[in-house]
């Protein structure tokens, strides 16, 4: 299938399937606003767990927290988000569409790349065993003319990214002659700088509101309480503080369905190192983070790490863990060392001390920190997307099949009476009382159980329970997987630890190790 087919069934599944819906659809929609259904609130919930499992019960030096969205004004002042949180935008005045300056110059680079790699492909193909790629890469002339090419761009995007220079950046655009991808045009405005953050206000009457942000990311609710947490819960360093919640941004270009949205959550730990511990550290969570991500079983070459060029105001090392979407490799997960540029802002703003005393050193100091920071929704479309397929079988027909890892599927197992007579359904109903205190189950009568079977394929339920008549005689059902296919007959007492055994934390974290 092709990509962007492929991207198309995956948003209209999130819909059949009760996974995601567009917010406020009866009015036409609210844009890069969504709504998890009850499937995906369900998915939701355990991607989070399982983040959170990882992350803070799993580590004795990291404890979580939950701050408030609404956040004193000064935080973004001192945060440098209201001076610097900008995206440069630019307007194609003939589609009147809005870009992101920087995504037209990075998306035209990446074209150039598929071409390398189409080029290496194809010379692979031509040569087979004997094929040497580093050679070619470094003897071609196309690949070398490109790759020139890719860095040049590369070298002036950093440029004038780093020096805000927007007419640099306008000119960029137009020497490497991109277009509107709707109008097909270089009909340009000049590119200006938009800041992200919603304003609000809080208080009862006009005069006496308070301009207010909504949080654009969640690791200042961190940063601001960090001697709190270091006081009571008499924390060492290093030592981290995590948190899981919604962050808003005014996003130029919301496209991409839940990749970029006005409102999404996040999952970020912000750890508090010694200053001159970071590279460690930096290497540290860079491991750390793929290894969860591999736990998760969505193939190990569907990551790759992409080191910044252009650090964030805040950073003194940056990388992101992409992922490959359904529309190419994108940011999934950053990981940022964030010197200590946050809590020495918060300190000179507020006037209060946030430095940590070290017993073994004697000696007072303001930590580093080494943040990690993924996004809930994006993580959520990348197993969702990954784990959509379709199965030829053997008898010539398609199956779908939601191949979600187990422990994060909604729907741990469904239960069926093979007839909705002779007592099956009452059988069915006791099993579906029993393994619920353990697991989310659901109970289904309706259609042929086949039907009933691709329902829960499609649903990505990784266990199908039938009852029937022999159920009535020995207690024991048939158990479907929802991969192989496969059926055993299993004893009703034997279920839930066949299930859990699929679906325990314990039992995907492990492969961390
Ligand atoms: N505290 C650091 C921070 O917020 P970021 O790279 O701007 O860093 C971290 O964001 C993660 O949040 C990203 O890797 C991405 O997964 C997610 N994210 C950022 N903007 C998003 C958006 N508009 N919609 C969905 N997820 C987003």
């Amino acid at each position: 299938m092709a990509n962007d087919d492929k991207f198309k069934k995956v948003i209209s599944h999130a819909k059949e399937y009760g996974y995601v819906f567009q917010s406020s659809e009866i009015y036409d929609g609210l844009s890069a606003v969504y709504d998890y259904a009850q499937n995906g609130a369900e998915l939701k919930k355990n991607i989070r767990d399982y983040w959170w499992k990882a992350m803070v019960q799993m580590h004795d030096n990291i404890v979580g927290i939950d701050a408030a969205i609404f956040m004193h004004p000064t935080t973004w002042k001192a945060s440098g988000h209201v001076d610097a949180f900008n995206d440069p935008l630019i307007d194609n005045k003939d589609s009147k569409k809005r870009y992101r300056a920087d995504v037209l110059v990075e998306d035209f680079r990446e074209k150039i790349l598929q071409k390398i790699n189409k080029d290496v492909a194809k010379a692979k193909k031509r040569f087979g065993d004997a094929f040497n790629e580093s050679e070619f890469r470094s003897t071609n002339g196309n690949v070398l003319r490109r790759q020139k090419q890719m860095d040049e761009i590369t070298v002036e995007l950093t440029r004038v990214q780093e020096e805000s220079d927007l007419e640099g950046f306008k000119q960029l655009i137009l020497d490497l002659g991109i277009v509107c991808p709707v109008s097909g045009s270089k009909n340009w405005t000049d590119v200006k700088q938009f800041n992200l953050m919603f304003g609000t206000k809080l208080g009862a009457s006009a005069e006496s509101a308070m301009d207010l942000y909504l949080r654009p990311e969640t690791a200042q609710g961190i940063f601001v309480n960090f001697l709190n947490v270091q006081k009571t819960g008499r924390m060492k360093i290093p030592f981290g503080i995590a948190q899981t919640g919604k962050a808003f941004r005014n996003e130029i270009v919301a496209r991409q369905f839940i990749f970029r949205m006005r409102e999404f959550e996040q999952m970020e730990m912000q750890f508090f190192i010694k200053p001159g511990t970071q590279k460690e550290w930096f290497d540290y969570w860079k491991e750390t983070r793929l290894k969860w991500h591999k736990s998760l079983g969505l193939g190990e070459e569907n990551y790759r790490f992409h080191d910044h060029e252009k650090l964030a105001h805040y950073a003194d090392a940056a990388t992101d863990i992409e992922f490959n979407f359904p529309f190419g490799f994108k940011e999934l997960e950053g990981i940022h060392s964030r010197t200590d540029f946050d809590l020495k802002q918060h300190e000179e703003f507020s006037g209060k001390k946030l430095q940590y005393f070290d017993h073994e050193e004697k000696a007072n100091y303001t930590p580093y920190v080494l943040e990690t920071s993924i996004g809930l929704d994006r993580m959520f479309l990348a197993v969702f997307s990954n784990s959509l397929v379709e199965e030829e079988l053997e008898n010539n027909t398609t199956r779908t099949v939601l191949k979600l890892p187990a422990v994060l599927a909604p729907t741990k197992a469904a239960v069926f009476p093979l007839v909705k007579k002779d007592g099956l359904p009452d059988v069915a109903k006791q099993i579906v009382e029993d393994l619920k205190w353990d697991f989310n189950v659901f109970y289904d009568e309706k259609d042929a159980v086949g039907k009933r079977y691709r329902r829960q394929d499609a649903n990505g339920t990784p266990f199908c329970i039938t009852v029937d008549h022999d159920t009535l005689e020995d207690n024991t059902v048939t158990i479907r997987h929802r991969d192989t296919m496969e059926q055993k007959r299993v004893k009703i007492e034997d279920l839930k630890d066949i299930i859990k055994a699929e679906v325990d934390v314990k039992h995907w974290l492990m492969r961390m190790k």
